[in-house]
């Protein structure tokens, strides 16, 4: 069991498999990308493979998310996840991806034993599409998430990140939006995990702001804290349900001490958090040759050294240095 020094189990694993993206969103990364991990540090799809495997069998992981950058940018993706769902016990898989390239991919993907999808899309204009993520693509999200639905990846939940002066006042709009096209929309409050160290507290839309503002169009009635569980979302009912609308309060709200989470970097290192600042190195235990039993130990070790929160409430709180792109999402 992957257990820390708290009593949260982790059975929830997030892979990044690649560090590159084919968007560029501000919140995210420069205009000019990032210094993308090289080739040979990037584990194969075998190693991949190799390691859920373990976690799965071994260390009582029960779903695994695939995330990137953007994943759908890795070739052996859909090998991936067949290999995946043969496991015994088999996980449950989702895909964390931009929407691009999903309208060509989400029934093979289906087909290979992915379960659902996250695709995040932060704004219904493209213009305003186009200042967020650089990137003149808003109608292959649209289509890759009808797609998505159509090939059954349900339900199909939808990623909203507001930025002040850009998306802010889009609320509503999303909201009504996701529930006519039967998606359910989350709103992620912005974190500091931009390459360019660019995300300051006072300028973020919180989840107070969010909800404020929702509510000048619809009711929302709060879900209960048990149905929560680890979810990081709290949920809300929207005019009565049977929608739903959620927000990720990642800062104003943490839910750190029901996390279960653990992540897998693309360059084989275990991360216990998205703000941890130290990083395990599986990639080179498995590249020496390691037994699975000793992998795993380095896995259960580095679960113990899991801190309590994320210190984004701390005033010593430094930004993690690898961005989100590099960690996984
Ligand atoms: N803060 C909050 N959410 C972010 N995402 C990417 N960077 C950030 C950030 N700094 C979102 C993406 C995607 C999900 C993986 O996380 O929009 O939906
Ligand atoms: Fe790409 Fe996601 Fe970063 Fe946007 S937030 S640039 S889609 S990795």
């Amino acid at each position: 069991m992957l257990i820390d020094t708290y009593g949260r189990v982790a059975t929830d694993l997030r892979v990044s498999l690649t560090d590159r993206c084919n968007l560029r969103c501000t919140y995210c990364m420069p205009e000019e990308g990032l210094q993308w991990l090289a080739k040979p540090d990037l584990l194969t799809d075998d190693e991949i493979v190799r390691l859920i495997t373990l976690a799965v069998r071994d260390l009582g992981i029960d779903e695994v998310r695939f995330t990137g950058g953007e994943p759908l940018l890795r070739p052996g993706l859909p090998g991936i996840i067949e290999r995946v769902a043969a496991l015994t016990p088999r996980p449950r898989m989702s895909l964390t991806t931009n929407g691009i390239g999903l309208q060509r991919t989400a029934a093979a993907l289906r087909d290979a034993g992915l379960d659902r999808v996250n695709v995040s899309l932060d704004t219904l204009r493209p213009e305003v599409f186009q200042a967020l993520t650089r990137r003149k693509r808003h109608d292959d999200v649209l289509r890759g998430l009808e797609a998505a639905r159509a090939a059954g990846l349900t339900p199909v939940k939808v990623n909203t990140v507001l930025m002040p002066g850009l998306n802010d006042d889009e609320a509503p709009d999303l909201l009504a939006w996701a529930i006519a096209h039967d998606y359910e929309l989350r709103f992620i409050e912005q974190m500091p995990l931009d390459a360019q160290h660019g995300w300051k507290r006072d300028g973020m839309i919180t989840a107070g702001d969010i909800l404020t503002s929702l509510r000048t169009r619809f009711t929302l009635t709060a879900e209960d804290a048990e149905e929560r569980g680890s979810a990081p979302a709290e949920r809300w009912l929207v005019d009565g349900g049977p929608h739903r609308v959620g927000v990720i309060a990642s800062v104003t709200r943490p839910f750190c001490r029901a996390c279960d989470r653990t992540r897998l970097t693309a360059d084989g290192q275990v991360r216990t958090c998205l703000f941890a600042t130290e990083e395990t190195d599986l990639r080179s235990a498995l590249r020496s040759g390691a037994p699975d039993d000793e992998i795993a130990r380095l896995w259960t070790t580095a679960m113990w050294g899991k801190k309590a929160g994320s210190g984004l409430d701390d005033p010593s709180f430094l930004q993690p240095e690898r961005p989100m792109s590099a960690i996984g999402g």
